[in-house]
C-alpha cells in the first residue's frame, strides 16, 4: 500500500469511527453524501423537470396503487347502507374491539367523546370550539342505521364532517363500526 493511499484509508477509518457511537447532540457526519441526498423528489418539493412543477404526480390515467379497493357509493349514503354487509357484523371479541377502539380513540373520540357522547357532553378542547357540535354516535338515530350507513359515513364523511377514508384503512373501518356498536350497548 503506498503511503497516501494508507493516509487516507486511516483518516476514513478514523471519521468513520468519529461518527458511530453515542454522540449526544452533536450533528452526524456526512461521509459519503451522496447517500443521505438522494436525487428523489419528495412529495411537495419543487421539481423542476415536471409540468407544473409539482413533485406530486397524478397518477397516469385508468392505473391504481396495489391493493385498492373501489368505494363504489361515494355519493350514495341509501346504497351503502342497503348493500354494504359488515363481515364482522356481531364480533364483540377482544381482538376486533381493540382495534376498533385504537382507531376511535385516535380520530373521532376528540370530537364525539370517548363514549361517543358527543361533542357537548364530550368538552373536548376541538368540539367546544365548533359552531356545530358534533353529535352523539350512540344516539337513538345512529343505533337505527345499518352498519353500512356508519361505514360510509367513515369512508366519506357527513355534512361537515370530512372523510376519515385516509386515516383509517378499508380493513379496520368494519372494527371501528363494531366499537360503535359496543359504545351503543355501553350507554343502555
Ligand atoms: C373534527 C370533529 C369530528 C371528528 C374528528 C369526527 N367527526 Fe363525526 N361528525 C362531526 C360533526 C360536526 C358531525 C355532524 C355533521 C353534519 O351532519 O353536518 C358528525 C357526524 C357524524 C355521524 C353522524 C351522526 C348523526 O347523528 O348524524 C357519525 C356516525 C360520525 N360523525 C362518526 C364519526 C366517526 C366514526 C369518526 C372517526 C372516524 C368521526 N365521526 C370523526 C365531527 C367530527
Amino acid at each position: 500500500m503506498n503511503l497516501s493511499v494508507g493516509i487516507a484509508a486511516a483518516g476514513l477509518a478514523a471519521l468513520a469511527l468519529s461518527s458511530c457511537g453515542p454522540r449526544g447532540n452533536k450533528a452526524n457526519v456526512e461521509l459519503i453524501q451522496d447517500m443521505m441526498e438522494s436525487p428523489a423528489i419528495k412529495a411537495q418539493e419543487y421539481d423542476e423537470t415536471s409540468p407544473h412543477h409539482s413533485g406530486m404526480r397524478v397518477p397516469p390515467e385508468g392505473t391504481a396503487p396495489v391493493g385498492f379497493e373501489p368505494y363504489r357509493y361515494a355519493t350514495d349514503v341509501e346504497g351503502a347502507s342497503k348493500n354494504l354487509k359488515n363481515p364482522l357484523a356481531g364480533q364483540m371479541d377482544e381482538t376486533t374491539l381493540l382495534v376498533g377502539q385504537k382507531y376511535y380513540e385516535t380520530n373521532c373520540a376528540i370530537c364525539h367523546g370517548f363514549k361517543g357522547e358527543g361533542g357537548v357532553a364530550a368538552k373536548s378542547s376541538v368540539s367546544e370550539k365548533m359552531a356545530l357540535k358534533p353529535p352523539a354516535v350512540i344516539s337513538d338515530k345512529v343505533k337505527a342505521w345499518p352498519d353500512g350507513h356508519l361505514y360510509h359515513v367513515i369512508t366519506m364523511g357527513q355534512g361537515v364532517m370530512g372523510p376519515y377514508a385516509a386515516h383509517i384503512p378499508q380493513k379496520y373501518r368494519w372494527q371501528v363500526v363494531n366499537y360503535i356498536r359496543f359504545l351503543e350497548k355501553q350507554s343502555k
